[in-house]
Parts: structure tokens; C-alpha cells; sequence
């Protein structure tokens, strides 16, 4: 290898370090605007207490932007979801499989028809013919375990990932 051949490669190098790291500068500014605002960030995950709601009263928690619907549910509502069989649903899902307690039913308020946000959570509401949630956008009808029963909505309301941290407080996200 003669010294012109070894001061090319060298040179090479060089130039590649070199466009990489002006690649990566050209990137940050698009990297850093992705990345969510400080208060976007707070509302990732959203603490509740939930040791106010009696049972048969509803509130709703916004989480990154959305309504989250969360309702004590009385004792005739979990047996009413409980009892309904899976050939009856549109979207099978057993309500054990949509709660972490029976009493806390806990889901994203956004009618997965078109996004509406569905009524249901006033007493002065109205509830639907499953005594769940209704969205008036086309008709959509809801359970009380939130399961789609009729109506042009696709899907179950979502159950947005939630842990217990104690025994009335949940964190979503
Ligand atoms: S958006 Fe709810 S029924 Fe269409």
C-alpha cells in the first residue's frame, strides 16, 4: 500500500463521519419539534381518585386528549353485562375482560363509529336501549359494560390501559 493509497482512505473516512454527523444535525430539529410539549407530556399518564363517585355516577378524566368515561357501576349493571351471552355481541368480549374491578368500569368516551362522544354520563342522559352509553351521531347503542349492541359503531368502546395504584385510585396510560 503506497502513502497516496493510504491518505485517500483516510480522507474517505473522514468525509463520512463528516456527512453523518451533518445528517444527524439536519435531523434534531424535526426529532425535538416530534417530541410532545411538557403539558402533553403531564397528561401521558393521568392519576384519579375515584373515592367521590358513588356508585351509579359517572365522571369523565380527559387522557392525552381524550375523554376516558369512568363509572361505578351498580350491582344490577355488572350482573346485567355479565349475563349477556357472546353470540349476542357485535364485538365479543366478555365484561370480565374489560375491568380490573367489576364496580370501576373504566373506557375511552369516543364512539368508534365516526368519534362522536357518546351520552351516557348524566343521569339526565340517555343511556340507550342497553342502559349503557348512546351516541345520537347515527344511532349507536351501547352496554354497560360499554359493548356495542346496535347501531353502525364497529367496535366496543376501548379500554385504555390503567392500573390500580391503591385501592380508589387508578393511573390511566
Ligand atoms: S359516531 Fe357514533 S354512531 Fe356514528
Amino acid at each position: 500500500m503506497g502513502e497516496g493509497e493510504t491518505r485517500r482512505d483516510f480522507l474517505l473516512i473522514t468525509t463520512g463521519v463528516l456527512s453523518a454527523a451533518g445528517a444527524a444535525l439536519a435531523l434534531w430539529p424535526f426529532i425535538d419539534s416530534m417530541n410532545p410539549a411538557k403539558d402533553t407530556l403531564a397528561l401521558a399518564t393521568t392519576g384519579v381518585d375515584l373515592s367521590a363517585i358513588e356508585e351509579g355516577q359517572s365522571i369523565t378524566v380527559v387522557w392525552r386528549g381524550k375523554p376516558v368515561f369512568i363509572r361505578h357501576r351498580t350491582a344490577t349493571e355488572i350482573e346485567e353485562a355479565r349475563a349477556v351471552a357472546m353470540d349476542q355481541l357485535v364485538d365479543p368480549q366478555a365484561d370480565e375482560d374489560r375491568v380490573e374491578k367489576p364496580e370501576w368500569l373504566v373506557m375511552v368516551g369516543v364512539c368508534t363509529h365516526l368519534g362522536c362522544i357518546p351520552l351516557g354520563q348524566k343521569p339526565s342522559d340517555p343511556k340507550g336501549d342497553f342502559g349503557g352509553w348512546f351516541c345520537p351521531c347515527h344511532g349507536s347503542h351501547y352496554d354497560t359494560s360499554g359493548r356495542i349492541r346496535k347501531g353502525p359503531a364497529p367496535k366496543n368502546l376501548a379500554i385504555p390501559p390503567y392500573e390500580f395504584i391503591d385501592d380508589t385510585t387508578i393511573r390511566i396510560g
